[in-house]
């Protein structure tokens, strides 16, 4: 009988007892992960992290209870990789194709302190404008998550001018007992205001309607300060000069098929990345990283 496994299924990367290859959501192949100090599943479709869980405390990442989970779909929640573009483009998807993407798993390492590495490869043909690339992307599931993104430039002769994002959603207990600090000063794009340039005034910033603002040229930590949690994720980031913070709240929860009615209640997106003026231009054959580390502490 031929098995109903997908190509992409390597058995042989397994590392028992911590990394099992599983029939997820929609029969999609998914990996789930258990560390030392955590758990996390991920599936191969978009190298896609649903879920990690530090041992005796909360997911750390909201997953829509009604999101799809098919070929040719973006999951709702969780780690979303946006690449090589963000936002809308003419005639293209929504947030770039690597989301959508198969990736391959290349190999699963463990790592210190109990951890373990799991790096994983999208290799793009010439496609919608873009020259050749490769993104391999790091997965480390510990204490903390850890998350490297390397895209490298297949031309021989073409730059790769390239968005990167890690559309990250975050459970919280309650929006409206939850503040995001690390950008006051900072001028961002306000979306739901025609894209005015705006500079951020608050020192922690309160969601009480629909937010959508991509944050340009900042480089520090963004802490989530989450009160009815009694939990404080603090997202720490190296060569991402940008942050989009998004919440739908109810009108945009209410449009959108796979995300439910209430569930912005429970969910703040902070998005780490390098999108729009800060986005990155790569000569031929050169690569560039950038890193995010998610780490929680309780709120004193
Ligand atoms: C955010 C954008 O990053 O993603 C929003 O700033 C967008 O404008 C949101 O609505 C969700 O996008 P999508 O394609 O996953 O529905």
């Amino acid at each position: 009988m031929a098995s109903s496994k997908p190509a992409i299924w390597n058995e042989k990367l397994e590392l028992p007892g911590h990394v099992r290859f599983m029939e997820g959501v929609g029969d999609l192949s998914m990996l789930n992960v258990i560390s030392e100090r955590s758990t996390a599943e991920i599936y191969l479709h978009g190298a896609h992290v649903t879920h990690f869980q530090r041992n005796n405390e909360p997911p750390l990442l909201f997953l829509s209870q009604v999101s799809q989970f098919a070929d040719g779909k973006p999951i709702r929640g969780g780690i979303p990789v946006i690449l090589p573009w963000f936002g809308p483009r003419e005639g293209q998807p929504m947030h770039g194709f690597a989301r959508t993407s198969n990736w391959d798993l290349k190999e699963i390492v463990p790592a210190k302190n109990g951890a373990i590495a799991l790096r994983f490869r999208l290799e793009a043909d010439e496609t919608a404008g873009f020259p050749p690339f490769a993104a391999d992307y790091l997965v480390t599931v510990g204490d903390t998550l850890e998350l490297q993104l390397t895209v490298t430039n297949g031309s021989k002769d073409k730059e790769l001018s390239f968005e990167e994002c890690l559309h990250t959603y975050f459970h919280v207990g309650d929006i409206g007992a939850t503040g995001i600090t690390g950008l006051k000063g900072v001028s961002y794009l306000d979306k739901v205001d025609g894209f005015k340039q705006k500079t951020e005034t608050a020192d922690a910033i309160k969601v009480s309607s629909e937010v959508d603002r991509v944050y340009l040229d900042t480089t520090g930590a963004i802490e989530i300060h989450d009160a009815r949690l009694q939990r404080k994720i603090v997202i720490g980031k190296q060569n991402s000069a940008s942050t989009v913070v998004w919440n739908p709240w109810i009108a945009k929860a209410q449009q959108m098929s796979d995300f439910g009615d209430d569930e912005y209640l429970r969910m703040v997106c902070v998005e780490s990345g390098n999108v729009g003026k800060n986005k990155i231009t790569l000569a031929a054959g050169k690569s560039s990283s950038f890193s995010v580390t998610l780490s929680t502490t309780p709120l004193m």
